[in-house]
Formats: structure tokens, sequence, C-alpha cells
């Protein structure tokens, strides 16, 4: 049975809450009873999350964030601990692909991608770990990672890269931990495709974005959400490392 029992009244922060898997797994804490803070940059569907948490009875705070700035960052975890005392569970979450090949691609949309999916994570988990630790709080850092860091898919060869950067930083951090007999816990869940928004920004095409989710029954958002929700409710000697998730019908 997933119960959230022992994460009641403690703090969430979800980055990438805008939309898609983020919003849907901020819902499905704030459900189970966490003070989540939401964080991306458009202020306005995060302000509509955070009134349909309250509305629901459940506790948020939207925090408008852009991740590529490390002031965001600064000022998004003070603001956290200013609301809740400081970050029980974060869930690195944020993130996005662009069809860019290698052999012409934009370096600044390479770098937006790396800065997004890697470097804010590594960022956030840095600053998460320390209010961990302030408060001797035993956490859980979940990173959403994706297939694509278990397997390249296509031509989308730095999307990938990024996404196996992930799983590089899930393992490290475990070393670490482990290295400092901490308490925290780390696990990444590693979906394929997901019915968000994140289709028609890789394509940036509509029609693209419904060729890709109308092949066949393809995973929604709630399922990564419920999983997340699993992953936090086993008992605090069990870890799950990478939890990989496919559509039934996907093959690659
Ligand atoms: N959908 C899939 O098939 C799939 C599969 C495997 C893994 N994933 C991973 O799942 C995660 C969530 O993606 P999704 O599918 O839910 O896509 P989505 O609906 O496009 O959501 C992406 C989220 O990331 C946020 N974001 C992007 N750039 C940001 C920035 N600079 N600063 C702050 N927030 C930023 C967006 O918010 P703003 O635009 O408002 O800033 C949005 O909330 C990503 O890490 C993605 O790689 C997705």
């Amino acid at each position: 049975m997933t119960t959230l029992a022992r994460w009641k009244q403690k703090c969430a922060l979800v980055t990438g809450a805008s939309s898609g898997i983020g919003r849907a797994i901020a819902q499905r804490l704030a459900d189970g009873g966490m003070n989540v803070v939401v964080c991306a940059r458009r202020k306005e569907r995060l302000d509509e999350l955070v009134e349909q948490i309250e509305a629901d009875g459940g506790s948020a705070l939207a925090v408008p964030t852009d991740l590529r700035e490390e002031e965001d960052i600064r000022a998004l975890f003070e603001r956290t601990r200013e609301a809740f005392g400081g970050v029980d569970v974060l869930v690195n979450n944020a993130g996005f692909g662009k069809n860019e090949s290698l052999f012409d691609g934009d370096t600044e949309t390479w770098r937006a991608m790396l800065e997004v999916n890697v470097l804010a994570l590594a960022v956030c988990t840095r600053e998460a770990l320390n209010d961990m630790d302030r408060r001797d709080v035993a956490g859980h850092i979940i990173h959403i990672g994706s297939m694509s860091g278990h397997r390249v898919p296509g031509a989308s060869g730095m999307y990938s890269a990024t996404k196996y950067a992930v799983r590089s930083l899930t393992e490290g951090l475990r070393h670490e931990l482990r290295a400092r007999d901490s308490d925290i816990r780390v696990t990444a869940v590693s979906p394929g495709f997901v019915e968000t928004e994140f289709a028609e920004v890789y394509h940036d095409s509509k029609q693209k974005a419904e060729e890709t989710y109308s092949r066949f029954k393809v995973l929604q958002p709630e399922d990564i959400a419920r999983t997340v929700a699993h992953v936090l409710s086993v008992p605090e000697h069990v870890q799950y490392h990478d939890v990989l998730m496919r559509p039934t019908h996907q093959e690659s």
C-alpha cells in the first residue's frame, strides 16, 4: 500500500511543476499531506496549481525560478526554509529535450539542456543535502531521469547525454551517502514516453507531439507520480535505485 504517512507535514520541493510530470507529482504529494514547494519559470501556471492544491485542502508555495540562474536556486531554497523550515524531499524533475543534431546543433540549446537537466539538478541536490544535514533529516532525493539515460534512441545524442549524466549523479550520490553512513536516500525514476508538453518542446511541433503520443497508449504523468509516492512510502531500510518504466507497447 502506498502511504505517505511518515512524510505528512514535511516539505517536498518539486522542480518543473508548471506542467506534466512535475505538476502531477506535486499534486500527489500534496494529497498525501506534504507541504509542497513548486517551481518553474511560468508563474501563472504555478499560481493556478497552488490554488488547486489549496482548494483540495493541501498546502503549497509557488516560487517562480529559472533553474539556469544559480541566484534563483538559492532564493528558492531560502523561500522554502522561511515557509516550511527546509526541504525533506527534493524531486529534481525539471528538464527538456530538443531535437538538435550532433552535426549542426545549436551550441546555446545544448548548453541550456546541460544547464537545466544536469547542472541545476546537481545544484538543487547540493542545496537540499545541506538543508537535510543541518536539520539532521533522513530526507529523500528523487531524480526524474529517462529511458534515454539507458539507451540512445535515434538522433537524440545530446538529450540522452544529459540523462546518462543523471544516472551518474544518482550513483555518485549513493556512494557519497554510503561513505558518510547517511540515512538520506537517493532514487532515480526513468520513464519512457509520457504524455506531457515534452514532445512538443522537443520537436517544436504540435503535430509531431500528437503523432508521438498516439501510436500506442503512453504513460500518463499520474503514473510517474504514483511511482514517486511508492518510492517514498517504502520502509527506511529500502532504497529504490532506478525505476525503469515503459508504456507496455513501447519497443525501444
Ligand atoms: N515526457 C516524456 O516522455 C519524458 C520521458 C522521460 C523523462 N522525462 C523527463 O521528465 C521531466 C519532466 O518533463 P515533462 O515530460 O513533464 O515535460 P514538460 O511538461 O515539458 O515539463 C517540463 C518542466 O520543466 C520546467 N523547466 C524547463 N526549463 C526550466 C528552467 N530553465 N527553469 C525552471 N524550470 C524549467 C518547465 O517549466 P517552465 O517552462 O514553466 O519553466 C516544466 O515545468 C524532464 O526531466 C524530462 O526530461 C520526460
